[in-house]
């Protein structure tokens, strides 16, 4: 709450809320040879030529003496990985085991998964140093309805010495084809189900998984939850995992930390891993959040979906705006050591060796622009927050980005072009390397400020050239000094209470089974919890006197009465101003971190008065049933009401 007048001590409230009104049924939704695997710039390999072969009519082989892929061809298909001992590291048993995926519709149609199936194939380069090859079609009317109105070149690269396929894809849309609907894209692959046992996806998130079959609720093996991407383990082939639930959504990552992950053959010491070297191609920003890996054995890379984000974005291309995106390249790379603590150790060094080649120099793309031809944004983020400090703060570690040119905060649902993100140092210097050239807004923000900061320019990028944008200052809205605030502004609801998971449905997600601080958030059910600690009265937090961290319940969620029943719930922020202003306005202001079909109602001293303010049914990201602890953000920053007394 803050107060017009200059001067006057007036109020502000900055809360972050998560809150949802819960429709469960809306959620969808080492040898010896390994030694070679790294790839320095003009290093001679002792390893051997890569070599690209023809197969039948239908196959196509590349080898370079550690890995060998077959391609199906013209179709582009990744159909084996020969690695080690493993004829085939991924599963034989099904037709698609490694391919592409878009899922589209036109306005008003049901939505289907187009596989990009190729109908030419081409040798994009040959040398014994590397082999691009190309698996493409073309789109034209005649094909309107049966596939994704997309032309499709798919592009995969092997390099002498390298232990690993380098993959993208470049996907056009040309004027005047009919709008359509693009909802995800993405790269699947499924591995050999018998052999990869152990998943890791960061330092602390890693452990032996359960398999396909023990997820199937109609063998005795698993139970239904409450939406199908959730089972409990009920009878699982390795018993540690008894009582146990699986659900993908709990292996789901930033997009910023989603660098490395992947599956391990205990058994054949062999590790499988996708390292995305750069973010630039995927949707959203650096904190949208999306899957990784998961049960299958199943390993992705996600370059655009609605998760955690929902229709919010808007995936409908248009056809009076052409558009074409390269998405990737992304790295499968395989290795093999003694434990699987090297081999996790070993795919993150090969990820620093990746993120330090980008660009890479040997992609042969007209659309894939390499170092010289991208450009470079820096400056210095400086925050002036007028009641806290006089003078400007250094915009410390504040998150810097350039995307589509939009309104402060657009970047957050943006997904048709690329961007660009770092964080600013403790000073708010900030460098934005190798940005594709291009017309882009500069956008901002920063862990302890509300709002979004944006640039009153656009930035236009061209080859080579650097752009100093000097020092920039953001004011986040403020009219009075802070009377109270509860939580930090920071885009996540992580600081507040997350209570302990039922028991009966605990998740070990780490592989010394000490859950760790962080991944609270992660359990299975704790939107019920709210209910149990809540049974009939709702929660009242008493400012100065309650703590935030213990008792501002992490999402303000609706009370499960039984029987399909689900009741709003009011809380409380009881607050006692010393004096009160009568000539001037307070302030409050909130900021939601999450929101899934719910509508937030404002209401001042009276429970039954008129609402001073409400957000009007709001949200679709359907972050709490899917694990995460922010989903999109939505600023409500002035909410002004004159005193009442
Ligand atoms: C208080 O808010 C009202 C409505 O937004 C506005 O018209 C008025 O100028 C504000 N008063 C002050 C002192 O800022
Ligand atoms: C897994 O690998 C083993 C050994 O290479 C092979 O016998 C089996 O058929 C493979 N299974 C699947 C499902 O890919
Ligand atoms: C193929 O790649 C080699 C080595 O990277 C490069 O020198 C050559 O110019 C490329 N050829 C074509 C046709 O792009
Ligand atoms: C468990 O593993 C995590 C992350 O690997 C580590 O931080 C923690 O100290 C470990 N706990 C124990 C009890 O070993
Ligand atoms: C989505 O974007 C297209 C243009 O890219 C625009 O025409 C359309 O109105 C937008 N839809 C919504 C719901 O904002």
């Amino acid at each position: 709450m803050e107060n017009g007048a200059p001067g006057v001590k007036v109020g502000r409230v900055m809360t972050q809320v998560f809150v949802l009104v819960f429709l469960l049924q809306s959620v969808h939704s080492r040898t010896s040879r390994n030694n070679l695997n790294i790839a320095k710039p003009g290093q001679k390999f002792a390893s051997p030529p890569v070599t690209l072969k023809k197969v039948g009519h239908d196959k196509v082989v590349v080898d370079n003496g550690i890995i060998q892929v077959t391609f199906s061809s013209p179709q582009g298909l990744i159909t084996g990985i020969k690695y080690n001992e493993f004829d085939n590291v991924l599963n034989d048993k099904i037709k698609n085991r490694g391919y592409w995926d878009v899922v589209w519709y036109e306005s008003g149609e049901t939505p289907v998964t187009d596989f990009l199936v190729g109908k030419e194939f081409d040798v994009v380069n040959q040398t014994s140093e590397h082999v691009e090859i190309s698996f493409s079609r073309k789109w034209d009317i005649s094909q309107r309805g049966s596939i994704a109105p997309l032309n499709v070149d798919k592009r995969y690269i092997i390099r002498r010495g390298v232990s690993g396929v380098y993959m993208y894809a470049v996907l056009e849309r040309l004027k005047g084809w009919p709008d359509v609907d693009m909802d995800q894209t993405r790269i699947v692959f499924k591995l050999n189900t018998t052999k990869f046992d152990f998943m890791a996806i960061s330092d602390s998130r890693q452990k032996i998984m359960p398999s396909a079959t023990d997820r199937d609720i109609t063998n005795g093996r698993a139970s239904p939850l409450a939406y199908k991407e959730a089972v409990r383990l009920i009878n699982p082939e390795n018993h540690i995992l008894k009582g146990q639930v699986d659900d993908k959504y709990m292996y789901s990552m930033e997009d910023k930390d989603n660098k490395v992950h992947g599956w391990i053959s205990s058994d054949q010491s062999v590790g499988f891993w996708m390292i995305t070297p750069s973010d630039e191609f995927r949707a959203c920003g650096p904190v949208k959040q999306d899957l990784s890996s998961h049960v299958g054995p199943t390993t992705l890379s996600m370059f655009t979906s609605l998760h955690y984000a929902g229709k919010e974005m808007n995936t409908t291309y248009i056809s009076k705006e052409p558009w074409k995106k390269v998405f990737g390249p992304v790295f499968v790379y395989l290795n093999s050591a003694s434990s699987r603590n090297l081999l996790w150790t070993d795919a993150k060094r090969q990820m620093v060796v990746e993120v330090q080649s980008w660009p890479y120099d040997f992609v042969k793309s007209a659309d894939y622009p390499l170092h010289h031809q991208r450009g470079t944004v820096k400056g210095q983020f400086f925050v002036l927050d007028r009641y806290n400090s006089k003078s400007r703060l250094f915009g410390k570690f504040a998150f810097v980005g350039l995307a589509k040119p939009g309104e402060a905060g657009s970047w957050q649902t943006e997904n048709k072009g690329y961007q660009f993100w770092t964080k600013a140092d403790k000073m708010g210097m900030f460098t934005i390397a190798n940005v594709r050239p291009g017309t882009y807004s500069l956008y901002a923000w920063v862990s302890g400020f509300i709002g979004d900061y944006i640039y009153e320019r656009d930035i236009t990028i061209t080859p080579g050239r650097e752009i100093n944008v000097g020092s920039i200052t953001y004011e986040p809205p403020r009219s009075g000094s802070t009377l109270w605030e509860i939580g930090e502004p920071d885009r996540t609801a992580a600081e507040f209470f997350i209570p302990d998971q039922d028991p009966t449905l605990l998740t070990k997600l780490s592989l010394n089974d000490s859950n760790l601080p962080q991944d609270r958030f992660r359990q299975y059910g704790l939107w019920d919890r709210y209910s149990v600690l809540y049974p009939r009265k709702d929660l009242v937090y008493i400012v100065g006197v309650s703590d935030y961290k213990k008792e501002w319940f992490y999402a303000h969620l609706t009370r499960n009465a039984g029987k399909g029943i689900y009741q709003a719930t009011t809380w409380q922020i009881v607050f006692n101003l010393k004096t009160v202003t009568q000539t001037g306005n307070y302030t409050l202001r909130i900021a939601l971190a999450a929101a899934t079909t719910a509508n937030l109602f404002v209401r001042i001293n009276e429970a039954n008065s008129k609402p001073i303010f409400m957000t009007g049914l709001i949200g679709q990201d359907n972050a709490i049933a899917r694990h995460g602890i922010h989903g999109v953000m939505y600023d409500y920053l002035r909410l002004e009401s004159p005193p009442r007394v």
